[in-house]
């Protein structure tokens, strides 16, 4: 099938899925997520953040879809015409549902473990949502003690269903889910039981935002600070590959590797993530390169670099060459270039 995303056409298998269409593409034509997970089963459709305008629905029925389709449960037809990044009227709606999802999501960054990594601080950045409109109270919940590895912090979450996908998939039984609907949904009361097994720890990994964060790693540094590392070991449970999070040869953190759009590339057990916090328990394979942009590698070398202009008039930082030729030194003289530029500046 034949699809066009932001004027890029792609043939793709019947069952793609508009973001994986796009994905295949790249670039900025890909959407936004805060739901979809594609490591996990039955993910996407409850955060709208991932809108695209349906300009023209197949080959066989050309006509525009009216509304805005969430592109992670909107499968492709034959045909099919999509705007992405370059439908302004998808770009405002996904900065309309930015703005939502912050409206109960406490504006903590500068004490969340989250700060960094976090897929919403990433979204309001790049939709550039700065300011809100709500001045009604937000909700919030009592804190709720999940064990020793985990910790929730029910008021961040932004009920995207991704960690109970990990217990449905991942651990022997879920016993935890969405209670109440609307504003009322909150994350449930029986979460403490699903940590009491090999897999719970990917739900920190899979949480866009701070609800759901590593008890060891708590308050101990931003992530800005610490090294990402690949490595590996001999484990029996998982696949043993993970990153390392270090300050020099100390080990701050262990999670799992994540690709260009900051999903799980492998789930790890808890054993690699909370147990072997020494390095001597891995095999280091290299530094890991920042796959995406995000508020944690802002600046980082790896990413290319834009050229930066100044609007402004060139002469407050330079000075006028009139000026500059009364001031100056007769030991410093008017090299034959600035001469011309004053001649001519003279004659302007
Ligand atoms: S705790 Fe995190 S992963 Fe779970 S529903 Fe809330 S935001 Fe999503
Ligand atoms: S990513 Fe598509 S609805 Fe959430």
């Amino acid at each position: 099938m034949k699809v066009t995303i932001d004027g890029h056409t792609i043939e793709v298998d019947a069952g793609t899925t508009v973001l994986q269409a796009a994905r295949m593409i790249g670039g900025e034509c890909v959407p936004p997520t805060m739901c979809y997970y594609s490591k996990l089963k039955q993910t996407g459709g409850k955060c709208r953040c991932c809108l695209v305008e349906v300009s023209k629905g197949s080959e066989n029925d050309p006509r525009p879809m009216p509304k805005l389709q969430p592109s992670c449960i909107t499968n492709v037809q034959d045909g099919m015409e999509v705007k992405s990044a370059s439908s302004e009227r998808a770009v405002k709606a996904r900065k309309a549902i930015t703005e939502l999802l912050l409206i109960n999501h406490p504006l903590d960054c500068p004490v969340c473990d989250q700060a960094g990594e976090c897929d919403l601080q990433d979204l309001a950045y790049q939709t550039k949502t700065y300011k809100s409109r709500f001045t009604e109270e937000k909700e919030t919940y009592e804190p709720e003690d999940i064990g020793p590895y985990i910790s929730l912090n029910k008021n961040r979450c932004i009920i995207c269903y991704r960690c109970l996908r990990v217990a449905d998939q991942l651990t022997p039984e879920r016993v935890h889910g969405v209670m109440n609907r609307g504003d009322h949904s909150e994350i449930s009361t029986y979460i403490k039981g699903a940590i009491d097994n090999d897999f719970s720890g990917n739900m920190i990994d899979v949480c866009p935002v701070g609800a759901l964060t590593d008890k060891t790693a708590r308050f101990q540094s931003r992530i800005w600070f610490a090294k990402p590392f690949n490595a590996h070991r001999g484990c029996s449970k998982c696949e043993g590959k993970a990153v390392l999070w270090m300050f020099g040869s100390e080990i701050y953190r262990v999670s799992a590797p994540k690709d260009a759009y900051h999903e799980a590339e492998n789930f790890i057990c808890n054993e690699c993530r909370f147990d072997h916090k020494n390095a001597n328990d891995w095999t280091i394979d290299g530094p890991r390169k920042f796959e995406r942009l995000s508020v944690n590698n802002v600046n980082n070398y790896t990413e290319k670099l834009n050229k930066v202009q100044f609007n402004i008039d060139e002469l407050p930082l330079q000075g006028r060459p009139q000026d500059r030729e009364k001031i100056s030194m007769p030991d410093f003289p008017f090299t034959e270039c600035e001469k011309k530029q004053i001649k001519k500046a003279d004659e302007e």
